[in-house]
């Protein structure tokens, strides 16, 4: 059974006034009781829930004893091997019980599909080794170790020294596309392995510190009260978070725990389950309790801090003359001072610590004048995973080549971001280092592709070299590769295609686009010139006719100057799709290549301006400077300084 978390008009965060404190719960009683009509009998919904059994044979699914439904992995990654785990060391899940290893690649990518972009998630990994590979790790030998990472950010390294234990790690994130990675990097102590891997939605109020260029990772999260071992996770928990128990010492700390049924603010960030605020520890005999004291991980360069959540919910209805009231203090320094809990309120209190102790501890402290010491009923602790979106491939060319992927079924290393982290970028595509990195080059050359060349091939706005030389691609060329090709935007590296002309060499390998050797970096070349004047345009808008939306610094000659430029087009130094290059002079004596579209007809006349405008999307190290376009009647062309 669970509550809705809609009740209006409850907000509080912060208990500072207890006056006002103790009023606004009564009204919040008021309503609450009113709006228990409304409590939803059975399970909280699993919608958006994503549940992978990894290495679970191909076309498994089942209903584990929670009642989530899990698959096997196979849709979600293309790598990697299946294992059982050796049965002595059992499990208490069902997941954990075969698993998925990586020992080729050193990046294999999980892609979780189910995800909305902006949208907050909780990811969990879960490693139980079992001796699965026979290699009989035990807590003795080298931990086993690799990292995972979300996206293309270092998330954590799992490290493993209990064969028989299983490992969960949670992230809480916030989608930086309509999918997200979770890879396993190889670091050379031992081969990586996963046993499962769940994605749960959170409402978008709830871990307030985690945004698009962050995510919270847990370090640790307990539930103190239960007097045994027991986990809380769904149905109790709607999110399926896992609070394992706290296991304390009987001489210090005593259980107290209610059945009532508890309430929560409308704008609760955290939102325990009541399961666990239905219990918590509080000291037998001292004044004080003290939490669980943990270090920095050491793994972290860029460590901005911990985020900090206690979970404290008053069990007990005090009468008139018993009170509870504690500060708390973080290592030796006040924290939260004279906290007073609204009796059967889920209240929590959460915090920063940016400060680097070597150790950190919270101890809660009775105030002299309380009758009753301090409670905790639970305590999550997450660190700050800095979120690189800005080094993520842009979303179109990532869309784009994992469905060249699926469509050809091509099985390399290409799983993960296609260009992030550099090291880990997919064989034969390259990028360029923008902000989110594009493909500029895809190599699929020896890959025994057949049929039509893919339609998204043509949509990747800064691809300039496609290789497909090598396979038997003898069908439909998209338009748009062949019209890029044409005006030298892409090389098209392609055995045979009657749509690109040039029927002559049918059956050698054609280098169409700018086959001319001076001008071969043309298209490339004209990018970062016109990449600056796109910049300039920006700054210097709507300046009215279209063709004034080509930089002033790009002179515009008529018919006649390139006629004398090119002594009368005497030299021709080229000969592509586009037209022929001739050899000339610019009046100050600087060498130029002078690029003549041989295009008729109105239309190519205004693809020829939108072409040229469109050079601006590419651009390139090894440039060379557009000098100048000429768009005279019917005469169109394109000036470059000419690198011998
Ligand atoms: C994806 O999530 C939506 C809701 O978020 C759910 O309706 C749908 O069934 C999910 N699809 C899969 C394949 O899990
Ligand atoms: C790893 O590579 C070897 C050799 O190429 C291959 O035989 C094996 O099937 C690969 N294993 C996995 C799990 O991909
Ligand atoms: C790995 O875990 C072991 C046992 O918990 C610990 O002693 C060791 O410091 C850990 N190593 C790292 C790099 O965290
Ligand atoms: C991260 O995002 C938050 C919220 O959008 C913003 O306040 C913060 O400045 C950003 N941090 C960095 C380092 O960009
Ligand atoms: C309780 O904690 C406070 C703050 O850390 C400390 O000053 C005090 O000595 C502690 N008292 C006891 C009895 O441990
Ligand atoms: C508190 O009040 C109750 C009656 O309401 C009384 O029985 C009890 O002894 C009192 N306790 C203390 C500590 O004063
Ligand atoms: C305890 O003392 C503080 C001031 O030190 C006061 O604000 C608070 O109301 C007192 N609490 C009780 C229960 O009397
Ligand atoms: C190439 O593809 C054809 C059919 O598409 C297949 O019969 C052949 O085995 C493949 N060759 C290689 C080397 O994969
Ligand atoms: C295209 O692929 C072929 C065969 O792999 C290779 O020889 C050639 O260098 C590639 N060309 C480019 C421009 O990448």
């Amino acid at each position: 059974m669970y509550i809705t978390n809609s009740i209006p008009n409850c907000f509080l965060y912060t208990i500072e006034n207890i006056n006002f404190l103790k009023m606004k719960v009564s009204w919040c009683f008021l309503v609450i009781s009113a709006i228990c009509a409304a409590i939803i009998e059975g399970q909280p919904s699993t919608q958006g829930f994503t549940s992978i059994d990894c290495g679970a044979p191909s076309g498994t699914t089942y209903k584990d004893s929670t009642g989530i439904l899990y698959v096997s992995d196979d849709s979600y990654i293309d790598t990697g091997k299946n294992y059982k785990i050796d049965p002595k060391y059992g499990s208490a899940s069902n997941q954990a019980s075969t698993l998925r290893s990586f020992p080729n690649e050193t990046r294999n990518c999980y892609t979780l599909w189910n995800v909305t972009k902006g949208e907050k998630y909780l990811v969990r990994a879960t490693f139980l080794y079992g001796n699965y590979d026979g290699k009989q790790m035990s807590q003795h030998s080298t931990p086993l170790q690799f990292n995972l990472h979300i996206d293309v950010n270092l998330w954590r390294t799992v490290n493993i020294t209990d064969a028989s234990r299983e490992y969960a790690h949670e992230v809480v994130t916030v989608a930086a596309n309509d999918f997200i990675w979770v890879c396993l990097e190889d670091i050379k102590a031992g081969t990586p392995f996963i046993s499962a891997l769940e994605l749960r939605p959170l409402r978008d109020n709830l871990y307030p510190l985690a945004f698009p260029n962050q995510s919270n990772a847990i370090l640790f999260r307990l539930n103190y009260g239960p007097t045994k071992s027991v986990t809380i996770r769904y149905p109790d928990d709607p999110y399926d978070r896992i609070w394992p128990w706290y296991q304390y010492d009987t001489t210090m700390l005593k259980s107290i725990s209610t059945t009532a049924r508890f309430t929560r603010y409308s704008g609760d960030q955290f939102e325990a389950p009541y399961s666990v605020l239905q219990t918590a520890l509080t000291p037998v005999s001292s004044s004080n309790l003290t939490t669980v004291s943990y270090d920095a991980p050491s793994n972290n360069p860029n460590f901005p801090g911990y985020y900090v959540v206690l979970h404290m919910t008053e069990l007990q209805e005090l009468s008139e003359n018993q009170s509870r009231q504690f500060d708390i203090y973080l290592n030796d320094g006040i924290w939260a001072s004279s906290l007073m809990l609204p009796y059967g309120m889920a209240y929590y209190r959460y915090d920063n610590v940016a400060e680097h102790y070597s150790n950190i501890k919270f101890t809660l402290v009775k105030m002299s004048n309380s009758s009753l010491p301090p409670i905790l009923n639970g305590m999550e602790v997450y660190w700050a995973v800095t979120m690189e979106v800005n080094q993520l491939t842009s979303a179109g060319d990532v869309m784009g080549i994992m469905a060249i992927k699926d469509d050809y079924n091509i099985i390399r290393n290409w799983n993960g971001d296609p260009c992030s982290p550099t090291m880990f970028s997919w064989h034969g595509v390259g990028c360029n280092t923008d902000e989110p990195p594009q493909i500029t080059s895809l190599d699929l050359s020896h890959n025994n592709l057949s049929g039509d060349i893919p339609e998204f091939l043509g949509e990747m706005p800064k691809l300039q070299v496609l290789n497909l030389s090598g396979n038997h691609l003898n069908g439909h060329v998209p338009d748009t590769l062949i019209k890029k090709n044409k005006f030298g935007l892409l090389l098209l590296l392609i055995d045979s295609c009657t749509a690109c002309e040039d029927k002559s060499n049918k059956n050698n390998l054609v280098i169409i686009a700018i086959a001319v050797v001076a001008v071969a970096t043309v298209a490339v070349a004209v990018g970062l010139l016109l990449f600056r004047i796109l910049g300039r345009r920006r700054r210097k808008r709507g300046s009215g006719e279209q063709e004034m939306q080509i930089h002033n610094e790009v002179k515009k000659f008529n018919h006649e100057e390139l006629n004398d430029m090119t002594n009368n087009f005497l030299r021709t130094i080229g000969r592509g799709g586009f037209g022929i290059v001739y050899h000339g002079y610019l009046e100050n004596q600087i060498e130029v290549a002078v690029k003549v579209c041989s295009l008729e007809s109105t239309q190519a006349n205004k693809q020829f301006l939108a072409e040229v405008r469109s050079l601006s999307l590419v651009h390139h190290k090894n440039l060379v400077k557009l000098v100048g376009y000429c768009k005279d009647g019917a005469n169109l062309a394109v000036v470059y300084e000419y690198l011998p």
